[in-house]
């Protein structure tokens, strides 16, 4: 399927939904997460401390856009996105960022890119949808990359993760952004 090179807002929420529609267990929400939601994923960051940061299920790249305009220079940016589509879009938009596919193969990747333990990962995959294989699998692999000290932040629409997230991570704070839809959860784990 061809789509074109520009993407407006109406035009990634179209395609966002179309294909929450094809694959609903992999796209896990039917638009794209508010400015107030990707606000509140990346103000934890202290970013003048940042070298190395990953993404995972960037989606139409509304975290992608924030991390974009905050990184500092010479700041190594790994982004994660399964769907073709999506990842080809972001790849061209943000050509001095490294795209990989798929979140459950992170250490690989990294290592193939000539990155070692990573600093920051903002995920935003639905981890509520996957089998408890993969996303035991999934974060294994955050645990195993990310620095000692290192951030990971994931968003979900429930508290579901909660006991297994605390269970990973030294330190936990969660906090809630009404306006996203539906309403979200921000988990923010240091290890
Ligand atoms: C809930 S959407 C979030 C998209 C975007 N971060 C946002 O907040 O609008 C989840 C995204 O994760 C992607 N995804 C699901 N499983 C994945 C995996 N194993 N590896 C990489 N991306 C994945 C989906 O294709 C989808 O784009």
């Amino acid at each position: 399927m061809q789509y074109p090179a520009a993407s407006s807002l109406m035009y990634e929420k179209i395609l966002f939904l179309y294909k929450f529609i094809q694959s609903p267990k992999q796209v896990g929400s039917i638009t794209p997460s508010s400015k107030y939601l990707a606000q509140a994923m990346l103000a934890p960051v202290n970013w003048s401390l940042i070298r190395t940061i990953v993404e995972l299920g960037a989606g139409t790249g509304v975290f992608t856009k924030g991390i974009y305009q905050n990184v500092p220079r010479g700041c190594k940016v790994a982004i994660f996105e399964k769907d073709n589509d999506m990842r080809k879009i972001l790849t061209a938009k943000y050509p001095t960022f490294r795209f990989c596919k798929d979140a459950q193969n992170l250490s690989r990747e990294i290592g193939a890119l000539g990155l070692s333990k990573v600093d920051c990962i903002i995920s935003g995959l639905p981890f509520k949808l996957f089998s408890q294989d993969s996303r035991d699998r999934i974060l294994d692999e955050v645990e195993h990359t990310l620095q000692e000290d290192g951030l990971f932040i994931t968003f979900q629409y429930s508290l579901q993760m909660k006991k297994q997230l605390q269970s990973r991570f030294r330190n936990m704070d969660i906090c809630f952004v009404p306006f996203n839809i539906p309403p979200a959860f921000v988990y923010i784990c240091r290890k």
